[in-house]
């Protein structure tokens, strides 16, 4: 079954046509991360009007790039939620318009559902019941995947997502948006023992998630060393941020595999592409005797891809929508 999925929650425009929820024919993304750095991060307005702009090419893209035509493609796909209401609107539009033309289902997708479906694409040997603690620049959570489309949310965040944690505390440091990777460079020569900055509810079998008060302390740090004049290496403060961020994602996450007696542990969303993470999760996971998945980088923040793979999942569950479908900014995992 090719399924044309399109993804257009935030800031990347893209579309991919997926075999089987597992195997990628193509994977178009254009991303808007040159539109919107110049204003430190995602202008909602300014990415609809791109997605309206590029959309077209990238969907003729994606046809050319796999040979193909419309007629080729057996179910659309599309990110209805959650997301960027105005940029959802977009993908959601063009994916009813493309379902009608083409009289062929459209499956309605969770982005995070996605996200995690992103592993599938790269590790044929992984199939549920699984961990996955999913990351990115809206959403910390630890989930229980008990099957392809049921899940159990065991642990979020109270604030702050992770990504959103890294995409501030870059800001103050001064690197350009989005700033998750510039500081997982940075701290590779930093000295990730130079600030002591706090874990939160670290207490045992708590699965919850808070960084603001980490990025305060970190964003104090800063200030207190810019009052006393006093010199300090961004490396350090980079390093020391994120020894803190994953020392609680990896300790949560390990906790609750053992507690729920999961042997498989994945990661999902933009922060799972961060190089210290993976090291450091696959370390415990190497120690517990549990196998680790990660999608590649690529995989890792916003594409089509996953969007189409876990459509393949929601598609063998009856999940079609008409061409009522409204986008949903705030749809749960679970609900798509
Ligand atoms: O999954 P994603 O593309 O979009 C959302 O669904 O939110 O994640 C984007 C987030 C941003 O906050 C970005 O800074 C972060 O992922 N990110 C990283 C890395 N690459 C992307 N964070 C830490 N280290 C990275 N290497
Ligand atoms: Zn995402």
């Amino acid at each position: 079954m090719k399924i044309l999925a399109i993804e257009s929650s935030c800031d990347e425009t893209a579309v991919a046509i997926v075999e089987d929820g597992r195997h990628i024919i193509t994977n178009q993304i254009y991303s808007q991360i040159a539109i919107h750095k110049k204003f430190g991060g995602v202008v909602p307005e300014i990415a609809s009007r791109n997605h309206v702009d590029k959309l077209p090419f990238v969907l003729d893209n994606a046809l050319d790039d796999a040979g193909m035509t419309l007629a080729d493609i057996d179910a659309f796909a599309v990110t209805r939620g959650p997301g960027l209401i105005g940029a959802l609107l977009v993908g959601v539009s063009a994916a009813k318009a493309m379902a009608y033309a083409a009289d062929k289902p459209l499956i309605p997708v969770h982005h995070i559902e996605g996200h995690i479906a992103a592993n599938y694409l790269e590790h044929p040997e992984l199939t549920p019941p699984f961990l996955c603690l999913v990351v990115s620049g809206g959403h910390t959570n630890l989930v229980h995947v008990k099957d392809y489309t049921q899940y159990d949310i065991l642990g979020s965040t109270y604030d702050d997502a992770a990504g959103e944690a890294y995409d501030k505390v870059a800001r103050v440091l001064g690197f350009p948006y989005p700033g998750g990777p510039q500081i997982d460079a940075a701290a590779k020569t930093g000295n990730p023992d130079a600030f002591d900055f706090p874990r939160a509810l670290s207490e045992k079998d708590n699965d919850d998630f808070s960084f603001s008060g980490l990025k305060s302390a970190v964003l104090n740090t800063i200030n207190a060393k810019k009052m006393k004049g006093e010199a300090y290496r961004k490396e350090d403060i980079a390093a020391s941020f994120q020894r803190a961020v994953i020392d609680v994602l990896v300790e949560k996450t390990m906790h609750c595999a053992k507690r729920l007696g999961l042997t498989k542990i994945a990661m999902a969303g933009g922060v799972s592409a961060n190089e210290g993470l993976r090291r450091a999760m696959a370390s415990a996971a190497d120690k517990a005797g549990a196998a680790l998945y990660y999608p590649s980088p690529i995989l890792c923040t916003d594409n089509a891809a996953m969007i189409g793979a876990m459509a393949f999942y929601d598609y063998q569950t009856g999940k079609i929508a008409g061409l009522d479908l409204a986008a949903d900014p705030s749809l749960a995992i679970g609900e798509s």
